[in-house]
């Protein structure tokens, strides 16, 4: 190969590797009425994590994403929040995915029933046969199968810093409608908290390479205030990595 032909394939070779950081690669959700519209391949990531000799949650950190241990530090600080310590019987995850966070939910709390609004039809398929989740119709950014008021634990990860804003805002009113009182409502955005003037240098020099919609950033101040008219209170955020830099995850309590 000449120096031309190897230039071209570091940069392709680089631009998979940032696309593997960003959680995404190269395929075609089914029915994504969001902004990426593109999920990463069931069979070729299964079958990478297999070869890697890792469960497909931990292959995404670590090889995809560069990011060892990313999804328990999450977990681990949700139930150091108490987010797991009432026993959540129903739980709901919009954008599961490769339910990394899905699999480790289900170690620390043993729902009845867990119910996915996933657009990725391969991956919504295999998290029903492995894990016995419900997998419900999603259309956009609406929750309308399941009833108001009755679920426990509500989440969302690495799912609205890749969708317009309106289809965030959507799902946040149907995320407070279907939560019980005294239930928790636990997604992830890119605010303000993640965006100091280098992080945007990063994300503008670096970031998101083939997604003009990613990554997608919201207000802080806009998810506490909606969700505050929506009877639900702030308790908590952290910081969790994501791509290059990171986002907030935020934890709310409906009002019982
Ligand atoms: C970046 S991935 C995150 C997946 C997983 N939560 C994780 O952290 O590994 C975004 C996920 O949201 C799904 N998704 C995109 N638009 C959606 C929508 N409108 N409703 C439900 N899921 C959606 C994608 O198919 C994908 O599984």
């Amino acid at each position: 190969m000449g120096a031309a032909g190897k230039g071209t394939s570091a940069v392709k070779s680089g631009v998979k590797r940032l696309l593997g950081r960003t959680g995404f690669d190269i395929v075609r959700s089914t029915n994504n009425r969001g902004g990426v519209d593109d999920f990463i391949p069931f069979e070729a990531t299964m079958r990478a994590a297999r070869s890697a000799g890792l469960p497909v949650g931990d292959y995404i950190d670590e090889v995809m994403n560069g990011t060892p241990g990313a999804t328990q530090s999450t977990i681990d600080e949700l139930r150091a929040l108490g987010v797991f310590a009432a026993g959540p019987k129903t739980v709901l995850e919009i954008g599961p995915g490769s339910g990394r966070f899905l699999e480790k939910t289900l170690k620390e709390c043993s729902p009845g029933r867990y119910e996915i609004y996933e657009t990725a039809a391969p991956w919504a398929d295999y998290l029903v046969d492995a894990f016995g989740v419900v997998a419900q119709p999603t259309a956009g950014c609406s929750l309308a199968p399941t009833p108001d008021n009755s679920v426990d634990l509500v989440q969302a990860h690495k799912v609205f810093n890749t969708v317009t804003f309106l289809s965030a805002s959507r799902y946040f009113f149907e995320m407070a409608r279907v939560t019980r009182p005294g239930g928790r409502i636990v997604f992830d955005v890119m605010t303000e908290t993640c965006l100091d003037p280098a992080t945007v240098r990063t994300w503008a020099t670096e970031g998101g390479p083939g997604h003009d919609s990613y990554p997608a950033a919201m207000p802080r101040g806009t998810c506490v205030d909606l969700f505050a008219t929506l009877g639900c209170s702030l308790e908590a955020g952290f910081l969790a990595p994501m791509g290059v830099a990171s986002t907030e995850v935020l934890v709310f309590a409906k009002d019982a």
